[in-house]
Protein backbone atom coordinates (compact mmCIF):
# COMPACT_ATOMS: atom_id res chain seq x y z
CA UNK A 1 0.00 0.00 0.00
CA UNK A 2 1.29 3.34 -0.86
CA UNK A 3 1.82 5.56 2.25
CA UNK A 4 1.00 9.98 1.79
CA UNK A 5 3.86 10.48 4.52
CA UNK A 6 7.48 9.72 4.96
CA UNK A 7 9.86 9.71 8.02
CA UNK A 8 13.14 9.70 8.96
CA UNK A 9 14.59 8.28 11.92
CA UNK A 10 17.80 9.51 13.27
CA UNK A 11 19.16 6.74 15.13
CA UNK A 12 18.57 2.50 15.35
CA UNK A 13 15.32 2.34 17.53
CA UNK A 14 13.41 -0.97 18.57
CA UNK A 15 12.57 -2.92 15.64
CA UNK A 16 8.90 -3.12 17.17
CA UNK A 17 8.66 0.39 17.27
CA UNK A 18 10.06 0.72 13.96
CA UNK A 19 6.88 -1.98 12.54
CA UNK A 20 4.56 -0.07 14.09
CA UNK A 21 5.60 3.21 12.66
CA UNK A 22 5.96 1.50 9.13
CA UNK A 23 2.42 0.17 9.22
CA UNK A 24 1.39 4.38 8.80
CA UNK A 25 4.03 5.99 6.89
CA UNK A 26 7.27 5.41 4.78
CA UNK A 27 9.86 4.93 6.99
CA UNK A 28 13.84 5.66 6.31
CA UNK A 29 15.58 4.30 9.70
CA UNK A 30 19.42 4.94 10.11
CA UNK A 31 21.17 1.48 11.26
CA UNK A 32 23.70 3.16 12.64
CA UNK A 33 24.24 5.18 15.74
CA UNK A 34 25.93 8.39 15.15
CA UNK A 35 25.53 12.64 15.31
CA UNK A 36 24.48 14.24 12.12
CA UNK A 37 25.76 17.39 10.88
CA UNK A 38 23.78 20.07 10.06
CA UNK A 39 23.94 19.80 6.68
CA UNK A 40 23.08 15.94 7.03
CA UNK A 41 20.51 17.09 8.97
CA UNK A 42 19.08 19.63 6.71
CA UNK A 43 19.37 17.32 4.05
CA UNK A 44 17.49 14.27 5.38
CA UNK A 45 14.54 16.78 6.48
CA UNK A 46 14.39 18.10 2.66
CA UNK A 47 12.43 15.19 2.33
CA UNK A 48 10.28 13.84 4.67
CA UNK A 49 7.20 14.76 6.89
CA UNK A 50 8.34 13.61 10.25
CA UNK A 51 11.04 12.63 12.06
CA UNK A 52 12.55 11.00 15.28
CA UNK A 53 15.49 12.71 16.48
CA UNK A 54 18.28 11.29 19.06
CA UNK A 55 19.62 13.86 21.50
CA UNK A 56 22.56 14.30 20.05
CA UNK A 57 21.09 15.65 16.39
CA UNK A 58 20.68 19.27 16.82
CA UNK A 59 17.32 20.84 15.08
CA UNK A 60 17.72 24.31 14.60
CA UNK A 61 16.26 27.35 12.48
CA UNK A 62 19.30 26.92 10.07
CA UNK A 63 18.43 23.23 10.05
CA UNK A 64 14.82 23.77 8.91
CA UNK A 65 14.81 27.29 7.07
CA UNK A 66 13.16 26.81 3.72
CA UNK A 67 11.87 23.66 4.29
CA UNK A 68 8.35 23.57 3.36
CA UNK A 69 7.22 19.71 3.63
CA UNK A 70 8.38 19.03 7.23
CA UNK A 71 5.58 18.89 9.74
CA UNK A 72 6.66 17.20 12.87
CA UNK A 73 10.36 16.79 14.74
CA UNK A 74 9.26 13.83 17.25
CA UNK A 75 12.52 13.66 20.10
CA UNK A 76 13.60 11.13 21.59
CA UNK A 77 13.89 12.13 25.04
CA UNK A 78 12.28 14.35 28.06
CA UNK A 79 15.15 16.89 28.05
CA UNK A 80 14.73 19.25 24.62
CA UNK A 81 18.15 21.53 24.26
CA UNK A 82 18.61 19.84 21.08
CA UNK A 83 15.84 21.37 19.65
CA UNK A 84 15.71 25.26 19.39
CA UNK A 85 11.57 25.26 19.82
CA UNK A 86 11.35 29.05 19.04
CA UNK A 87 12.73 28.41 15.54
CA UNK A 88 10.94 25.43 14.86
CA UNK A 89 7.88 27.40 16.29
CA UNK A 90 8.48 30.54 13.87
CA UNK A 91 9.00 27.73 11.14
CA UNK A 92 5.33 26.32 11.34
CA UNK A 93 6.79 22.43 12.93
CA UNK A 94 5.56 20.53 15.46
CA UNK A 95 7.80 19.18 18.20
CA UNK A 96 7.42 16.72 20.66
CA UNK A 97 9.42 14.97 23.95
CA UNK A 98 8.66 11.90 25.59
CA UNK A 99 7.78 12.75 29.71
CA UNK A 100 6.82 11.08 32.24
CA UNK A 101 7.13 7.58 30.80
CA UNK A 102 11.28 7.96 32.16
CA UNK A 103 10.49 9.48 35.72
CA UNK A 104 10.40 6.31 37.96
CA UNK A 105 13.59 4.84 35.94
CA UNK A 106 15.58 7.92 36.10
CA UNK A 107 14.84 8.67 40.05
CA UNK A 108 16.10 5.14 40.55
CA UNK A 109 18.95 6.09 38.63
CA UNK A 110 19.87 9.24 40.27
CA UNK A 111 19.71 6.76 43.36
CA UNK A 112 22.07 3.92 42.62
CA UNK A 113 24.24 7.00 41.06
CA UNK A 114 24.45 8.74 45.14
CA UNK A 115 24.47 5.48 46.36
CA UNK A 116 27.63 4.03 44.30
CA UNK A 117 29.21 7.47 45.08
CA UNK A 118 28.59 7.88 48.59
CA UNK A 119 29.82 4.43 49.28
CA UNK A 120 32.54 3.85 46.65
CA UNK A 121 31.18 0.96 45.27
CA UNK A 122 33.38 2.01 41.39
CA UNK A 123 36.74 2.34 42.92
CA UNK A 124 36.74 -0.07 45.54
CA UNK A 125 35.03 -2.88 42.64
CA UNK A 126 38.23 -1.41 40.24
CA UNK A 127 40.55 -2.10 43.18
CA UNK A 128 39.55 -5.57 43.77
CA UNK A 129 38.92 -6.43 40.31
CA UNK A 130 42.81 -5.25 39.66
CA UNK A 131 43.65 -7.99 42.28
CA UNK A 132 44.69 -5.50 45.50
CA UNK A 133 42.66 -7.64 47.93
CA UNK A 134 45.00 -9.80 49.32
CA UNK A 135 45.65 -9.89 53.13
CA UNK A 136 43.68 -8.37 55.79
CA UNK A 137 41.90 -5.38 54.85
CA UNK A 138 41.89 -2.54 57.45
CA UNK A 139 39.21 -1.78 59.27
CA UNK A 140 39.00 1.92 58.45
CA UNK A 141 39.76 1.19 54.56
CA UNK A 142 37.14 2.28 52.06
CA UNK A 143 35.31 4.61 54.54
CA UNK A 144 32.51 6.50 52.92
CA UNK A 145 29.56 8.54 53.93
CA UNK A 146 26.28 8.01 55.17
CA UNK A 147 23.02 8.39 53.03
CA UNK A 148 20.27 7.27 55.17
CA UNK A 149 19.23 9.68 57.77
CA UNK A 150 20.99 13.01 55.90
CA UNK A 151 19.43 15.98 54.25
CA UNK A 152 18.72 15.24 50.63
CA UNK A 153 18.88 18.30 48.17
CA UNK A 154 17.01 18.45 44.97
CA UNK A 155 17.79 21.49 42.96
CA UNK A 156 15.61 21.36 39.63
CA UNK A 157 11.93 19.76 40.99
CA UNK A 158 9.98 18.45 37.84
CA UNK A 159 8.03 15.55 38.06
CA UNK A 160 11.99 13.18 38.22
CA UNK A 161 12.97 15.85 41.00
CA UNK A 162 9.76 14.58 42.82
CA UNK A 163 9.92 11.31 41.89
CA UNK A 164 13.80 11.08 43.40
CA UNK A 165 11.75 12.67 46.88
CA UNK A 166 9.56 10.65 47.00
CA UNK A 167 12.15 7.84 47.59
CA UNK A 168 14.03 9.97 50.06
CA UNK A 169 11.75 8.97 53.34
CA UNK A 170 12.46 5.69 52.97
CA UNK A 171 16.54 6.33 53.77
CA UNK A 172 14.98 8.91 56.61
CA UNK A 173 16.04 11.59 54.78
CA UNK A 174 14.05 15.08 55.11
CA UNK A 175 13.78 17.07 51.87
CA UNK A 176 15.20 20.36 50.78
CA UNK A 177 14.83 21.88 47.06
CA UNK A 178 15.37 24.71 45.36
CA UNK A 179 13.05 25.41 42.06
CA UNK A 180 12.29 28.39 40.29
CA UNK A 181 8.64 28.50 41.52
CA UNK A 182 7.79 26.90 44.31
CA UNK A 183 5.31 23.52 43.89
CA UNK A 184 1.69 23.68 45.15
CA UNK A 185 2.06 22.90 48.69
CA UNK A 186 -0.08 19.41 48.60
CA UNK A 187 3.06 17.79 46.20
CA UNK A 188 5.15 19.64 48.68
CA UNK A 189 3.37 17.37 51.39
CA UNK A 190 3.23 14.15 49.35
CA UNK A 191 7.40 14.47 48.10
CA UNK A 192 7.80 15.66 52.32
CA UNK A 193 9.70 18.50 50.47
CA UNK A 194 10.93 22.29 51.97
CA UNK A 195 11.51 24.99 49.30
CA UNK A 196 14.26 26.98 50.04
CA UNK A 197 16.80 29.61 48.00
CA UNK A 198 19.17 28.12 46.09
CA UNK A 199 22.16 29.27 48.47
CA UNK A 200 20.47 27.38 51.50
CA UNK A 201 19.99 24.41 49.48
CA UNK A 202 23.90 24.34 49.04
CA UNK A 203 24.96 25.23 52.13
CA UNK A 204 22.43 22.64 54.19
CA UNK A 205 21.97 19.55 51.41
CA UNK A 206 24.36 16.60 52.67
CA UNK A 207 23.63 15.31 49.24
CA UNK A 208 22.08 17.26 46.22
CA UNK A 209 20.78 16.03 43.12
CA UNK A 210 20.72 18.16 39.85
CA UNK A 211 17.53 17.81 37.94
CA UNK A 212 17.59 20.99 36.05
CA UNK A 213 16.70 20.82 32.41
CA UNK A 214 19.55 22.76 30.59
CA UNK A 215 19.10 26.28 29.00
CA UNK A 216 21.18 29.40 28.65
CA UNK A 217 19.86 30.40 32.05
CA UNK A 218 21.29 27.34 33.69
CA UNK A 219 24.79 27.12 32.15
CA UNK A 220 27.33 26.61 35.11
CA UNK A 221 24.07 26.70 38.05
CA UNK A 222 26.82 24.30 39.62
CA UNK A 223 30.50 26.03 39.05
CA UNK A 224 33.43 26.86 41.50
CA UNK A 225 31.10 29.75 43.95
CA UNK A 226 28.60 27.38 44.15
CA UNK A 227 30.37 23.78 44.80
CA UNK A 228 32.19 26.23 47.36
CA UNK A 229 28.96 26.60 49.14
CA UNK A 230 28.73 22.76 49.86
CA UNK A 231 29.57 20.25 52.77
CA UNK A 232 32.72 18.49 52.09
CA UNK A 233 30.89 15.59 52.56
CA UNK A 234 28.68 16.27 50.28
CA UNK A 235 27.98 13.63 47.26
CA UNK A 236 27.00 15.38 44.21
CA UNK A 237 24.81 13.73 41.11
CA UNK A 238 24.03 15.24 37.87
CA UNK A 239 21.80 12.95 35.97
CA UNK A 240 20.40 15.99 34.01
CA UNK A 241 22.07 18.05 31.67
CA UNK A 242 26.18 18.61 30.67
CA UNK A 243 26.45 22.06 31.06
CA UNK A 244 24.50 22.30 34.05
CA UNK A 245 27.58 21.71 36.00
CA UNK A 246 31.10 23.42 35.44
CA UNK A 247 32.97 19.94 35.09
CA UNK A 248 36.67 21.38 35.59
CA UNK A 249 35.69 23.53 38.89
CA UNK A 250 33.60 19.87 39.85
CA UNK A 251 36.93 18.39 39.08
CA UNK A 252 39.33 20.61 41.02
CA UNK A 253 36.32 20.42 43.97
CA UNK A 254 36.65 17.06 44.19
CA UNK A 255 40.41 16.40 44.01
CA UNK A 256 40.90 18.96 46.58
CA UNK A 257 38.40 17.29 49.02
CA UNK A 258 35.91 20.16 48.87
CA UNK A 259 33.33 17.71 48.00
CA UNK A 260 33.17 14.21 49.04
CA UNK A 261 32.26 12.46 45.62
CA UNK A 262 30.29 13.05 42.39
CA UNK A 263 27.86 10.58 40.73
CA UNK A 264 27.72 11.93 36.92
CA UNK A 265 25.75 10.71 34.00
CA UNK A 266 25.94 13.20 31.84
CA UNK A 267 29.24 15.68 31.15
CA UNK A 268 29.83 19.22 29.21
CA UNK A 269 30.53 18.13 25.52
CA UNK A 270 29.47 14.34 26.01
CA UNK A 271 30.62 11.56 24.74
CA UNK A 272 33.91 13.70 25.38
CA UNK A 273 34.55 13.91 29.27
CA UNK A 274 36.45 16.38 31.58
CA UNK A 275 39.89 14.52 31.59
CA UNK A 276 40.17 15.32 35.41
CA UNK A 277 37.11 14.00 36.22
CA UNK A 278 38.10 10.37 34.54
CA UNK A 279 41.08 10.26 36.68
CA UNK A 280 39.34 10.97 40.22
CA UNK A 281 38.37 7.72 41.95
CA UNK A 282 35.73 9.68 44.04
CA UNK A 283 34.06 10.58 40.58
CA UNK A 284 31.21 7.41 39.77
CA UNK A 285 30.87 8.37 35.99
CA UNK A 286 28.34 6.74 33.30
CA UNK A 287 27.82 7.29 30.02
CA UNK A 288 24.34 9.30 30.15
CA UNK A 289 22.13 6.07 30.49
CA UNK A 290 20.07 7.04 33.65
CA UNK A 291 16.41 6.27 31.31
CA UNK A 292 18.00 2.75 30.07
CA UNK A 293 16.30 0.48 30.97
CA UNK A 294 14.74 -2.00 28.79
CA UNK A 295 11.01 -0.87 29.89
CA UNK A 296 11.84 2.63 29.92
CA UNK A 297 14.03 3.10 27.03
CA UNK A 298 10.81 1.00 24.71
CA UNK A 299 8.10 3.15 26.38
CA UNK A 300 9.83 6.57 24.91
CA UNK A 301 10.35 5.43 21.76
CA UNK A 302 6.63 4.32 21.53
CA UNK A 303 5.97 7.75 22.53
CA UNK A 304 7.96 9.10 20.69
CA UNK A 305 6.39 6.84 17.53
CA UNK A 306 2.81 7.90 18.58
CA UNK A 307 3.49 11.91 18.99
CA UNK A 308 5.11 11.73 15.27
CA UNK A 309 1.93 10.02 14.08
CA UNK A 310 -0.52 11.70 15.87
CA UNK A 311 1.40 14.55 14.30
CA UNK A 312 0.94 13.40 10.81
CA UNK A 313 -2.75 12.06 11.92
CA UNK A 314 -2.16 8.68 12.36
CA UNK A 315 -3.30 6.05 15.02
CA UNK A 316 -5.54 6.86 18.12
CA UNK A 317 -4.46 10.27 18.77
CA UNK A 318 -4.53 11.51 15.06
CA UNK A 319 -4.03 15.16 15.48
CA UNK A 320 -3.99 15.22 19.45
CA UNK A 321 0.25 14.65 19.53
CA UNK A 322 0.28 13.41 23.40
CA UNK A 323 3.61 15.74 24.43
CA UNK A 324 3.47 18.72 22.11
CA UNK A 325 6.14 21.14 23.25
CA UNK A 326 4.75 24.09 20.81
CA UNK A 327 0.51 23.97 21.10
CA UNK A 328 0.90 27.38 19.41
CA UNK A 329 1.72 25.77 16.07
CA UNK A 330 -0.96 24.65 14.18
CA UNK A 331 0.79 21.92 12.35
CA UNK A 332 1.30 21.90 8.50
CA UNK A 333 -2.27 20.63 6.57
C1 LIG B 1 16.22 12.51 28.39
O1 LIG B 1 15.21 11.89 28.05
O2 LIG B 1 16.28 13.74 28.37
C2 LIG B 1 17.39 11.70 28.81
O3 LIG B 1 18.44 12.49 29.19
C3 LIG B 1 17.80 10.81 27.66
O4 LIG B 1 17.82 9.53 28.10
Amino acid sequence: MSKSHSVWVSRPLFPEVLAHLAQYVDLHAETVERKHTAAELREKLADVDGAIIGLSDRIDGEVVAGNRRLRVVSNLAVGYNNFDVPALTAAGILATNTPDVLNETTADYAWALLLAAARRVSSSERWLRAGNWRGNMRFDDWLGVDVHGKTMGILGMGRIGQAIARRAYGFGMPVLYHNRSRLPEAIERECRATWVEKPELLRRADHLMLVLPYNAQNHHAIGAAELALMKPTAVLVNIARGGIVDDAALAVALGEGRLAAAGLDVFEGEPSVHPALRELDNAVLSPHIASASADTRRAMAQLAADNLLAALGHGPDAGHPPSLLNPQVKGRA
